[in-house]
């Protein structure tokens, strides 16, 4: 369903180049969970945003569905980084603004809003405006806002990021079962390697800058049922923390690897 085809982005301005992605070659499946995750800096959001249509590669293409990404495609629903809320306007606002656009009905406007906020288990913010929400708040309310969209592609960047570890499992389970019940191709770019493992049915792996494909890793922990308890869930995710390498400034092994040795 989406194909990345030797992709390459390099950001150009007056007098300096970043090269964020270089030769990126994978597929994501349609109807499919497919998590990225990779150091901070190796261009996952640029990837991401590449998916949305709204850079466009400097090398290589990206197909979705057969066809290069266009921004505003009402199929495509981006979740950013900073939730992208508009500040003057009201939770329901922010959600409905989508819909507004495609000129739905008031009141099934309405309805889907306050339908998916429930879903959200944020329905109680829905008069409020984003400077009065929590992080976990603000983000479940962007992700309410693209999934009442109802799009083909749903693209998440570090959509749980600034949760507590408990709010975060929970989130994760709902996006599961909304996943499940809706099987939308999603797009899934996350820090932590247990969220890769538990919304990933395929994982993908960048390193470096420029950002280059590690490894793609087929999850059969996926979607299964307490699918956290599982040893191989624990298996994936020490495949993962080995593929990652220890951490910047990391002094000790990656847990469950031989350390390096010290000069
Ligand atoms: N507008 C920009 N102009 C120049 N360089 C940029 C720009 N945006 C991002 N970069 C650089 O491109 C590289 C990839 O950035 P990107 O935001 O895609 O990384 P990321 O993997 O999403 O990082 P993080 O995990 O911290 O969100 C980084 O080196 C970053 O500094
Ligand atoms: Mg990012």
């Amino acid at each position: 369903m989406i194909t990345v085809k030797n992709l390459g982005f390099t950001y150009q301005q007056a007098n300096s180049r970043v090269e964020a992605l270089a030769s990126i070659s994978v597929d994501m499946p349609g109807n499919s969970m497919t998590a990225i995750i990779g150091p901070s800096g190796c261009g996952k959001t640029t990837l991401l945003y590449i998916l949305a249509g709204l850079f466009p590669p400097s090398a290589g293409e990206v197909l979705i569905k057969g066809r290069p990404p266009r921004a505003g495609r009402p199929g495509i629903a981006l979740v950013p980084q900073d939730y992208g809320l508009l500040p003057w306007k009201t939770v329901r606002d922010n959600v409905a603004l989508g819909l507004k656009l495609r000129r739905m009905p008031a009141p099934v406007i309405r309805q889907k809003v306050e339908d998916m906020l429930e879903r959200l288990g944020v329905g109680e913010t829905i008069d409020r405006y984003p400077a009065q929400l929590s992080g976990g708040q603000a983000q479940r309310v962007a992700v309410a806002r693209a999934l009442v969209l109802d799009p083909d592609v749903l693209l998440l960047d570090e959509p749980f990021s600034s949760l507590d570890a408990l709010t975060r499992e929970k989130l994760q389970e709902t996006l599961l079962d909304v996943w499940t019940r809706l099987r939308i191709t999603t797009v899934l770019v996350t820090h932590s390697i247990e969220e890769a493992v538990f919304l990933g049915h395929k994982i993908i792996i960048l390193s470096g800058q420029p950002g280059r494909l590690v490894a793609e890793v087929e999850n059969p922990c996926f979607g299964r049922p307490g699918a956290r308890y599982l040893p191989e869930f624990y298996d994936i995710c020490k495949e993962l923390r080995a593929l990652l390498g220890p951490a910047p400034g990391a002094t000790g092994p990656a847990r469950g690897y031989p350390a390096p040795a010290l000069p």
